[in-house]
């Protein structure tokens, strides 16, 4: 048996005698579903500067404001049109088995969610797109309503309540992740029997924290990802290559 197949064997063992599960994912779960990551070859950060991306330049640089709004509409951050893709898929199927513990999310895209696990499931440590935010009266619009605004020409999006400046839900640089979501990721990853991680270079902070725990926790670690990892040398077990091939042949295992 290849290298591959026999840590594909090994993997859905772990499962298979595990309670907890806790999947982890960034990115490079959704590349298969056609949304660039951020560091991986042709990703988000080779194209644009993360400077602009930060919560102070989001309120002070309408240039940086306008940057957002048209990759939201039709740009790289178009998510809306993206369908999960076989990773999403299996890591549903792993939930149908009673051992999945939780998905912790880095992404926005909400794919996880399209592919049928429950919200309760799914911790999106930098919230998500599917709406925006007034910041003086706090409604909430859903992006695709705001994305029809932009769309009719107009220069920003504002709140259609009180005018006031509008922000995509997602966490930007420099703004804090939110709370009770951080805390109950923090808490089942201390308490997880085994910490799945898939398609994320772990080099953000305090998300990448969380595969740590469960590892101190005595959780078993598996990472799987294109290229190496901050946290490479804490797994149990590592696997190169894609998250939408790998993981529908591991969960497809654990019933054998
Ligand atoms: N299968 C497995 N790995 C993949 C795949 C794939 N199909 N496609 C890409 N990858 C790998 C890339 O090679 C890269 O190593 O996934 C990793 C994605 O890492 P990043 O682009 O750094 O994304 P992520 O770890 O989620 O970034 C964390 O950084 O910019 C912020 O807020 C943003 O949530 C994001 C955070
Ligand atoms: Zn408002």
């Amino acid at each position: 048996m290849d290298k591959l197949k026999a840590q594909i064997a090994e993997v859905a063992d772990l499962i298979r005698n595990s309670e907890k599960v806790l999947v982890f994912t960034g990115a490079g779960i959704s590349t298969e579903s056609g949304i660039p990551d951020f560091r991986g070859a042709d990703g988000i950060w080779s194209k644009y500067d993360p400077e602009d991306f930060t919560i102070q330049k989001f309120m002070s640089d309408k240039r940086a404001r306008k940057l957002h709004w048209d990759l939201l509409s039709d740009g790289d951050l178009s998510m809306f049109k993206a369908d999960p893709n076989p990773a999403h898929h299996a890591i549903t199927e792993l939930k149908n088995t009673g051992k999945l513990y939780g998905v912790v999310t880095q992404n926005v895209d909400g794919l996880h969610q399209k592919a049928g696990l429950p919200d309760e499931m799914v911790l999106q440590l930098h919230g998500d797109l599917s709406h925006a935010r007034c910041l003086d009266c706090g409604s909430r619009f859903p992006m695709q309503t705001v994305v029809e605004w932009i769309g009719a020409d107009i220069d920003e999006p504002v709140c259609e309540n009180c005018s006031g400046m509008l922000k995509p839900d997602a966490v930007l640089f420099g703004e804090q992740l939110p709370f009770e979501v951080l805390s109950e990721a923090e808490q089942r990853s201390r308490d997880c029997d085994l910490c799945i991680v898939l398609g994320s270079t772990l080099s953000v902070y305090p998300a990448s924290l969380i595969p740590r725990y469960a590892s101190e926790g005595g959780a078993k670690l598996v990472i799987i990802n294109l290229g190496p990892t901050e946290l490479d040398s804490w797994a149990d077990i590592r696997i190169e290559g894609k998250a939408g091939e790998i993981m529908p042949e591991i969960v497809a295992g654990v019933g054998k």
